[in-house]
């Protein structure tokens, strides 16, 4: 409500022109400049609105005798919005400093009504728009002026020079253009003249002389153009001359040589020619002297050892020539001096090292000789060397030994020389060096694992040398790094793992060496990384997947013929399945009818999967299935599954031992088309010696129950393994249960299996409550049909080696199919380690012979196995019983029972009354003798299928034997 009637109030005509000091409007004003602002900081609260008087506010200062505000300071409150008509108010002001807020819009020129205005400080805001011509018309008292670093544009209006007080006009940093007006050398007072980093154009006229008072003239960054004022020595007390990056040419005025208060003198970034006059020796409070990058010719003069201050000289990038003047060594106070890109000659002098420099650049000349020995010695090396820059010459010999000695050094670059050698070991020593740089020199060697000492390095640059050796190990100290630069070396083994632990590295390149071994898989920890280039090399395996490495090209990998993956466009074993068509017909020794031999075509991935599911604790692997055509990184393969129609067989594993190898034996094995297989943890079905097992279901709506071998570090060849299965393929009966194919990679092997629903003999036997157990006609059934079974597999000349109750599947119809057969034959040797570990579980089902290594293992262990079976299946006890402090052996039990006289008490429980004791006992007596110590003991399977024939129907079986 106020702020309204004030801004009413404000919009009346300025009648009250009072000098009644109780009746001033610098509350009213202030108070309205501070409505029209946003004070994030809250710095403007003291400014009330209720205080008579406001000299008591923040950045306010009265003056004393007439209380009105005389300067307004606001420097830094972060303080934006306008600078509004309010201040307009305050008719006394002397100094107005807005400085370093964010105060837009644009300048009001209305400002100039303030005769009493000394100070106006705008610079570093957002002002913009142009400075108007009639800020300057009643300047009367102004005598310091900043817009800098704002966003003007325009002209520097003429006005500006009838502001004869002005001390300081600091334009610097906007975006003025045009000419410098005409009349600004007339402004007589004026000591500090800024208007670098703008626009401004056209040439520097004369007269600057008549600013006797100048101390300070910059006009750096603009486009002037033409030569330097011929007058400008006459400004005598100049300190700071500025005509850096202007288009400016010609050669050094000789009036310059009258500036001897100079100290600075900033001429780089021009097209000035000429030789540096020999004058130049006369500055002789010159500390920085800066004629870099123009066309400076002929020698650096002598006389520059006469500027005793000088701090900084820089003079590279021109066409210098002749040889460093040894006369530098007087600059007693010199600690910078760049020399560089010039065509200086001569040996690469040793007051490099003994000066007490601080940064050395004398790179892309034509330097030789060999670098001095930078040593501690008293009177030599004074320390606090930091950059040293001793690149592209002509420079020979080796690096001294003792480099390590500058202990300050943060960039040592000495590339494109001719230093031959290896590297010193103290390079170790340099602990504060960020940037080492030896490429492209002829050093031999390998790379000091010392390296490792120098902890602050970010680049390390090796490139194009003759290093050889392996990558240190030690270089995994450098934890600072963002480039490691080796290429074109001689570098062998592999790349240390130790890398992947510099988690700050952008930019690797290994390429063109000779270096193997594999990637280590964390470096797709690494996530800054812009580039790894490890092309042309001998690396081999996996390239790593995830992170950066998913997005790098192909020209940084190549090269490496036994690299893998997407990337370079080959399949890892095991890793990166990718589907495949395959004619099992096409193998010689495959028998079975053609019209099952169909193309199968599986997606690997679902396999995979499969394979992957034993480690997922929880949830779900989705598989997708033969959608494979939209993944880019399957493309390769989805080409050559729609080219190899027909009899093709040009995508064969043999030729490319990287595809996994699906075979099927009989029946289609597509799994349900285009859809999704779900494969969760409850589909694994059973978990044995061999691996674990899951149901799946193929596209005719047959399940499968795909095993994953957990021996596959164990197995043989591909040939052998194949050899193995397609044995096992050709089995088949009734009560075996069938393999229907196999898949096999290097890293994983999955048997594809005939499904059986009703789950494990072991479930059947002691799953069952007492009411739905096991029936006895059940159990001979199963007895009978294992036997016939194993009898099968022996006439097959196949043995079992892991008979037990957990491998013995029932059917729907109680029909008993036995598994897992054959499988131990798959380990490279019948280790009975091994073989004895593996099936721990079998404990109670493993024939003596396995312990006696003198005792050839035959059939004869699978029937020990059966005969163990059947008195598990008649008493429903497992064959080792774990009691309280007591352990059963099931069949010892059985013996004593039986030379007891109370056989038919072990019959299971459950059975009680319900069965017919002429069958049972002899089965036991059976089994008892098929689990004789002694292997020969045991009958054959096939005499073993006869006698359960005739325990079964003893009339039949007389008659038949009659
Ligand atoms: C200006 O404003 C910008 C963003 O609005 C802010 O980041 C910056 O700190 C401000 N500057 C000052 C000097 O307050
Ligand atoms: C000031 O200008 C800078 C540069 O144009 C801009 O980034 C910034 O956001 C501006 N601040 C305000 C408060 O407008
Ligand atoms: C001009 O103002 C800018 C910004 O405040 C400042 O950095 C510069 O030093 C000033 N120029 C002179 C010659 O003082
Ligand atoms: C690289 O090393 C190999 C074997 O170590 C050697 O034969 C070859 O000459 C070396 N090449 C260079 C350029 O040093």
């Amino acid at each position: 409500m106020l702020l309204n009637l004030l801004f009413l109030l404000l919009l009346l005509p300025f009648y009250v022109q009072s000098s009644d000091p109780t009746f001033n409007d610098d509350v009213l004003g202030l108070i309205v400049f501070k409505a029209g602002l946003e004070d994030p900081k809250d710095k403007l609260t003291s400014w009330n609105e209720d205080d008579d008087s406001p000299c008591n506010w923040v950045g306010i200062k009265c003056d004393p005798e007439s209380n009105r505000v005389v300067q307004l300071t606001l420097d830094g409150f972060s303080l934006s919005g306008r600078i509004n008509r309010g201040l307009l108010r305050l008719q006394f002001l002397q100094v107005l400093a807005l400085s370093r807020n964010n105060f837009t819009g644009t300048i009001n020129p209305d400002l100039a009504r303030f005769w009493s205005l000394q100070v106006i400080d705008f610079s570093e805001n957002n002002l913009s728009g142009s400075i108007p011509d009639d800020l300057f018309r009643q300047c009367g008292s102004l005598r310091v002026i900043s817009f800098a670093h704002n966003l003007l544009t325009g002209q520097i209006p003429d006005s500006l020079s009838y502001c004869s007080s002005l001390v300081s006009v600091n334009f610097s940093s906007n975006q003025l253009s045009g000419n410098l007006p005409s009349g600004i050398w007339f402004l007589r007072s004026l000591q500090t003249f800024d208007l670098s980093n703008n626009s401004l154009e056209g040439e520097i006229l004369g007269g600057v002389a008549n600013l006797y008072d100048l101390r300070a003239i910059k006009l750096g960054r603009n486009r002037f153009s033409g030569q330097l004022p011929e007058d400008i020595g006459g400004c005598s007390l100049l300190k700071v001359i500025d005509f850096s990056e202007n288009s400016l040419s010609g050669s050094l005025p000789d009036s310059l040589q009258r500036l001897n208060s100079c100290a600075s003198l900033s001429l780089q970034g021009n097209s000035f020619t000429g030789e540096v006059p020999d004058w130049i020796g006369k500055l002789k409070n010159l500390e920085s002297l800066d004629l870099s990058a123009n066309k400076f010719s002929g020698r650096i003069p002598f006389s520059i050892g006469n500027l005793q201050s000088l701090k900084e000289l820089n003079v590279s990038m021109n066409q210098f020539s002749g040889g460093l003047p040894e006369s530098i060594t007087s600059c007693v106070n010199l600690l910078v001096i760049d020399v560089s890109k010039n065509r200086l000659t001569g040996n690469l002098p040793p007051w490099i090292f003994k000066m007490g420099l601080q940064s050395v650049s004398l790179s892309g000349n034509r330097l030789s000789g060999s670098i001095p020995h930078p040593s501690l010695k008293e009177g030599s090396y004074q320390g606090g060397l930091e950059v040293l820059d001793l690149s592209s010459n002509a420079l020979f010999g080796e690096i001294p030994s003792s480099i390590g000695a500058l202990s300050s050094l943060m960039v040592l670059n000495m590339s494109r020389n001719h230093l031959f050698g290896s590297i010193p070991v103290s390079v170790g020593e340099l602990k504060s060096t960020h940037v080492l740089d030896l490429s492209e020199n002829w050093l031999n060697g390998s790379i000091p694992s010392a390296i490792g000492g120098a902890v602050s390095l970010k680049e390390l640059r090796l490139e194009k040398n003759f290093l050889s050796g392996k990558i240190p190990a030690q270089i995994e100290n450098c934890s600072s790094l963002t480039s490691l630069i080796l290429f074109q070396n001689n570098l062998t083994g592999s790349v240390p793992s130790g890398i992947a632990n510099l988690s700050k590295l952008q930019y690797v390149d290994l390429s063109l060496n000779h270096l193997s071994g594999s990637l280590p898989k964390e470096l797709t920890n690494l996530s800054h990384l812009v580039s790894f280039n490890i092309s042309h090399n001998h690396l081999q395996g996996e390239l790593p997947v995830g992170g950066f490495f998913n997005t790098i090209a192909f020209s940084s990998v190549n090269g490496n013929p036994s690299l893998c993956g997407s990337v370079v466009n080959r399949s890892c074993p095991g890793v990166h399945p990718k589907p495949i068509v395959l004619n099992p017909n096409s193998s010689n020794s495959s028998n079975g009818s053609p019209n099952h031999h169909r193309k199968i075509v599986l997606s690997i991935s679902a396999l995979i999967a499969i394979g992957a599911a034993a480690f997922i604790a929880i949830g779900v692997v989705a598989i997708t299935v033969l959608n494979i055509r939209v993944r880019t990184s399957m493309s390769r393969a989805a080409a050559a599954l729609a080219l190899s129609g027909g009899e093709d067989y040009s995508c064969s594993p043999s030729k490319d031992p990287n595809y996994g190898k699906l075979v099927m034996f009989s029946g289609d094995a597509e799994f349900v088309a285009g859809s999704e297989a779900l494969l969760n943890k409850d589909c694994e079905i059973g978990r044995g010696g061999f691996g674990v097992v899951y149901r799946t279901i193929l596209q005719d709506g047959r399940s499968v129950a795909i095993k994953k071998l957990s021996v596959s570090g164990l197995i043989k060849s591909q040939e052998d393994f194949e050899r193995e299965m397609k044995k096992l393929g050709k089995i088949r009966h009734d009560n075996l249960v069938a393999l229907e194919g196999y898949y096999w990679t290097p890293s994983l092997q999955l048997l594809i299996c005939e499904y059986v629903s009703d789950g494990s003999l072991y479930k059947h036997l002691y799953d069952g409550t007492s009411r739905n157990c096991v029936s006895w006609r059940q159990r001979f059934n199963i007895i009978l049909g294992m036997a016939k079974g194993l009898a099968h597999l022996h006439r097959m000349d196949m043995i079992h080696y892991n008979l037990k109750s957990t491998n013995v599947l029932i059917d729907s119809s109680g029909e008993p199919k036995i598994g897992d057969f054959g499988l131990a034959r798959l380990l490279p040797t019948l280790d009975r380690c091994i073989l004895s570990s593996k099936i721990q579980s079998a404990l109670g089902y493993m024939a003596p012979e396995f312990a006696c290594r003198t005792v050839k293992i035959t059939e004869k262990c699978d029937v020990y196995g059966f005969g163990i079976l059947v008195l598990e299946v008649v008493t429903g006890k497992r064959p080792v019983e774990y009691m309280e402090d007591d352990v059963v052996v099931l069949c010892d039990m059985v013996r004593g029972a039986l030379e007891d006289g109370r056989v038919e008490d072990c019959v299971d429980g459950r059975l009680r009354g319900n069965f017919p004791a002429d069958e049972a006992i002899p089965v036991i007596k059976l089994g008892l003798i098929c689990a004789s110590q002694v292997p020969s003991n045991r009958p054959d399977m096939e005499e073993v299928v006869n006698i359960l024939e005739l325990i079964q129907c003893p009339l039949e079986g007389q008659e038949e034997l009659v």
